[in-house]
């Protein structure tokens, strides 16, 4: 169905319409690129809620009515306090005729420093060479304004919007979207009562040139590993040779997490992973997937695994530990002879079915106590656990899936791969849980896009092209 003779008429107009004004798609994408809506850090959490008001302005000027939801505060470690952003509802049209598609998205974005090796500001959206370089260009500004951009679409053409929307915009999700499981379940019999799909579209494609819809997350358990050896930080000349320090503690115990081959360390962790089948490793070599590409585009000599359906196996649907860093080592440039009082390891692992969050994080901390005890340190150690998120596996066998892949086609006349992730979305399974409906992931974004990174960038094809993705997504959805 590539070609335009082939489309319905609605889809040519609205089509034509999201060409004509890509323009404008990608300044109201500069616009929100430019407020700094970094969750993590406590200087930038203002600008995360103006982020949500701002959104939500432009969803009223739009037509759709809205509700700010307060979910409360957070506590930070240090003791304090701060207020979480407020959670966004908006729905546009309320016709008991028509379907309704409820769409998740987030509005907080990672952290981005220009001293990182950025090329430009990150909080500027630049065009060179196609791409639209910004921080949350991908992840996930760009595709939360193709959802705005759509009903500028429908309502610019004066096509009735074929199904009812409501939308449940975030800005916490950067952080383990703390409070929007509780909210989402709170809104089950209200909010969420009457949808009948539910879509999301943060995630990327597998490549660069084919599209695909993705049916799993890996979920995140993240832990925070805290050694404490003294008072407060000591010169090392002074002190060094007689005290037990807390880095040295530290860094024994994440030294025992995982080996430089990949494999967990920590005993039973691995207890509950569903095994791979025959039929899953075929479906991983039929998909198009290029391993040597990936690694190029890495930066790497070497992978872990050797073949393509061991990486994606190893991607997808097996658990990996990360170490992410260490709060209160000496990190800046050139040397300081100091003995920090204190340090935190960071670390996480990515979760597959059928493990179980809580299950996993007392394995970890169990084994993290009695590798502790070994050390005869007189050392305290304590380990933290955030709220896991856990890994999502859907039946693609529905009319949600159906009416992604014909979106697919009218867009790019090629049937999508079908794909799982290796990252979460901590409340996929929720929504999922609540409604009893189909959630389907569609990517927007390229593989090489480089969420959480620097020059982070969404290409103007994947943009423009995903705006007339996600129209059409809603167009065939209304046929079921
Ligand atoms: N958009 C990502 C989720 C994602 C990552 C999907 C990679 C597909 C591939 C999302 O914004 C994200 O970064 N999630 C966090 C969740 C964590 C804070 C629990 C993640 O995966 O690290
Ligand atoms: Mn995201
Ligand atoms: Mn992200």
């Amino acid at each position: 169905m590539s070609s335009c003779e082939s489309l319905s008429q609605e889809l040519q107009t609205l089509f034509a319409f999201i060409d004509q004004n890509s323009e404008q798609f990608i300044d109201l994408l500069a616009k929100a690129v430019k407020i700094k809506s970094i969750s993590a850090q406590k200087d930038t959490r203002d600008d995360t809620i103006f982020m949500v008001k701002w959104f939500e302005q432009q969803l009223q000027t739009r037509g759709l009515t809205t509700e700010l939801v307060d979910i409360g505060s957070e506590q930070w470690p240090d003791g304090q306090t701060l207020p979480l952003p407020p959670v966004l509802l908006a729905q546009l049209g309320n016709d008991p005729t028509k379907k309704t598609l409820c769409v998740y998205g987030h509005l907080d974005v990672q952290p981005a420093d220009i001293a990182d090796g950025w090329n430009t500001d990150p909080f500027v959206l630049i065009e060179l060479d196609g791409k639209l370089y910004g921080r949350g260009a991908t992840d996930d500004k760009g595709p939360v304004m193709a959802w705005i951009n759509i009903i500028d679409a429908y309502q610019s053409t004066g096509i009735d919007l074929p199904i009812n929307l409501k939308f449940i915009f975030e800005g916490m999700e950067e952080s383990g979207s703390v409070g929007l499981n509780e909210l989402i379940i709170a809104k089950g019999s209200t909010f969420l009562a009457n949808v009948d799909y539910i879509c999301i579209s943060d995630n990327y494609w597998l490549g660069n040139t084919k599209p695909c819809l993705t049916y799993g997350l890996r979920g995140n358990a993240y832990f925070f590993v805290e050694v404490k050896c003294a008072a407060k930080d000591l010169h090392s000349g002074v002190y060094g040779g007689s005290v037990h320090e807390a880095m040295t503690d530290l860094l024994a115990l994440m030294s025992k997490l995982v080996d430089n081959k990949g494999n967990i360390l920590i005993p039973g962790v691995l207890d509950d992973v569903l095994p791979l089948t025959a039929s899953e490793e075929a479906m991983y070599e039929s998909i198009d997937f290029n391993h040597h590409s990936y690694r190029e585009e890495i930066g790497t000599k070497r992978l872990l695994f050797e073949t393509k359906s061991e990486i994606l196996a190893h991607r997808w649907r097996y658990p990996s530990l990360s170490i992410h860093g260490i709060e209160g080592a000496f990190s800046g440039a050139g040397a300081k002879t100091v003995i920090p009082r204190k340090v935190i390891g960071k670390f996480s692992i990515r979760l597959v079915p059928n493990q179980n969050p809580d299950k996993v994080g007392q394995q970890v901390i169990q084994y993290l106590e009695n590798e502790f005890a070994k050390l005869d340190s007189p050392n305290r150690l304590s380990v933290i656990r955030r709220k896991a998120s856990k890994p999502w596996i859907a039946n693609t066998d529905n009319d949600n899936f159906k009416a992604a892949k014909l979106a697919i086609s009218s867009v790019f006349g090629v049937e999508p791969d079908l794909t799982r992730e290796g990252g979460s979305i901590p409340v996929t399974l929720t929504f999922e849980e609540v409604t009893g409906k189909s959630v389907i992931l569609l990517p927007i974004g390229g593989c090489d896009d480089g969420a959480h990174s620097q020059n982070e960038k969404i290409d103007r094809k994947n943009y423009i092209e995903g705006t007339k993705v996600l129209a059409s997504y809603i167009f065939h959805l209304s046929k079921n």
